[in-house]
């Protein structure tokens, strides 16, 4: 069963924390991998497919094919499902469906966006406690494995520390908390003396997250968690730009992580706008000033990202292994889309 302490965990990251960015940030050194954020409805009318060529198990959104969450054994154990929701009846039809296949739930209610805003999810549940203890004490009813939530600070110590002992009177396993309000940004300070105060009222393990603009090592996560007083920490931009800060044996080079990233998205056949935009992210303002950076803006699928970082050969060698295991194994669950 998960444990929230003394944990480095990859934070829930939209079109980042995919099966690829996951695996990558377990073997530099995360215990934990959330993935990113999926809405409620989306979920719920996924179908959950064994896919035997790749060794994952699938959950494919049936109208157009694509596949909403996959997941494999070697993030047994350690994978976080993050939902945004604001019904505490699709929350607890989620945790029944999904339950075999992950480590833990988390609802989001940090988003600041204006569709989750609109549609009473992410930062919008902050105001309203009601409909956080509804939706969080449902989830822990259906669940036999650990529910968490994350939010923001409020403007107000006090009202945060309010909101936090109610969640954690929930029967929640930890929370997580991003030390800047709903309407702040990321060039605003964290508020890492909020989380400390907040350490002393929560009855669960708090897991500090906002500090990405301090942190450009694996020592300076242990700073962070020393200044948040927090159990755990949990790392969004920092790991989006170099996944290798996870690392406690130093960081790698970007290039380095580039191509051990593509050669994941190649293993669990990553959708190749999903691979490239995780790229660009690493690459920032080397997408237009190197050469590698400048191909990569032009490619358009995995084999092309492949040949910019010199992995031509791996690519064609898995996936010409694939072809053989595919013909092998006859008519697949991909054949049944
Ligand atoms: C995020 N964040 C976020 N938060 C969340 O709860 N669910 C999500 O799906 C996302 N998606 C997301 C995508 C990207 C590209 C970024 C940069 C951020 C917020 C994130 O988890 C974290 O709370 C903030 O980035 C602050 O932490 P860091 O970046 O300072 O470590």
């Amino acid at each position: 069963m998960l444990d929230y302490v003394d944990k480095m965990i990859l934070a829930p990251m939209v079109r980042i924390g995919t099966l690829p960015m996951r695996l990558l940030a377990l073997r530099y050194g995360a215990d934990i991998v959330y993935c990113e954020e999926l809405v409620d409805v989306k979920l719920l009318r996924s179908k959950r497919i064994e896919n035997n060529l790749l060794g994952t198990v699938d959950y494919v959104d049936m109208t157009d094919g694509t596949v909403v969450f996959r997941t494999c054994a070697e993030e047994a154990g350690k994978v976080v499902l993050q939902i945004g929701t604001c019904c505490a009846d699709r929350a607890a039809k989620i945790v029944d469906k999904f339950q075999g296949d992950v480590a833990g739930f988390d609802v989001n209610m940090g988003c600041p966006k204006e569709f989750s805003l609109k549609g009473g999810m992410g930062a919008a549940l902050l105001d309203h406690p009601d409909k956080i203890q509804a939706i969080l004490s449902n989830m822990i009813r259906h669940s036999k494995i650990p529910v968490t939530c994350k939010i923001r600070v409020k403007p107000c110590l006090e009202e945060t520390k309010k909101l936090v002992k109610l969640i954690s009177a929930t029967g929640v396993a930890a929370i997580g908390v991003h030390g800047r309000t709903k309407d702040e940004r990321p060039k605003h300070e964290n508020r890492n003396d909020y989380i400390a105060a907040l350490t002393e009222v929560s009855h669960v393990p708090l897991i500090a997250n906002g500090g990405s603009k301090e942190i450009a090592s694996f020592e300076d996560i242990l700073k962070f968690k020393a200044s948040t007083k927090a159990a755990s920490v949990m790392i969004a931009r920092a790991a989006e730009w170099n996944c290798s800060v996870f690392r406690r044996e130093g960081m790698l080079s970007v290039d380095q992580v580039i191509r051990d990233y593509l050669m994941l998205c190649v293993d669990f056949d990553n959708q190749s706008n999903n691979s490239k935009y995780a790229v660009q992210n690493m690459l920032g303002n080397m997408q237009h000033t190197s050469v590698e950076g400048v191909a990569t803006l032009k490619a358009q699928t995995l084999e092309e990202l492949c040949s910019i970082w010199k992995l031509e050969e791996y690519f064609k060698s898995v996936h010409d292994d694939r072809m053989l295991d595919a013909i092998k194994l006859g008519p697949g669950p991909e054949t049944d889309l």
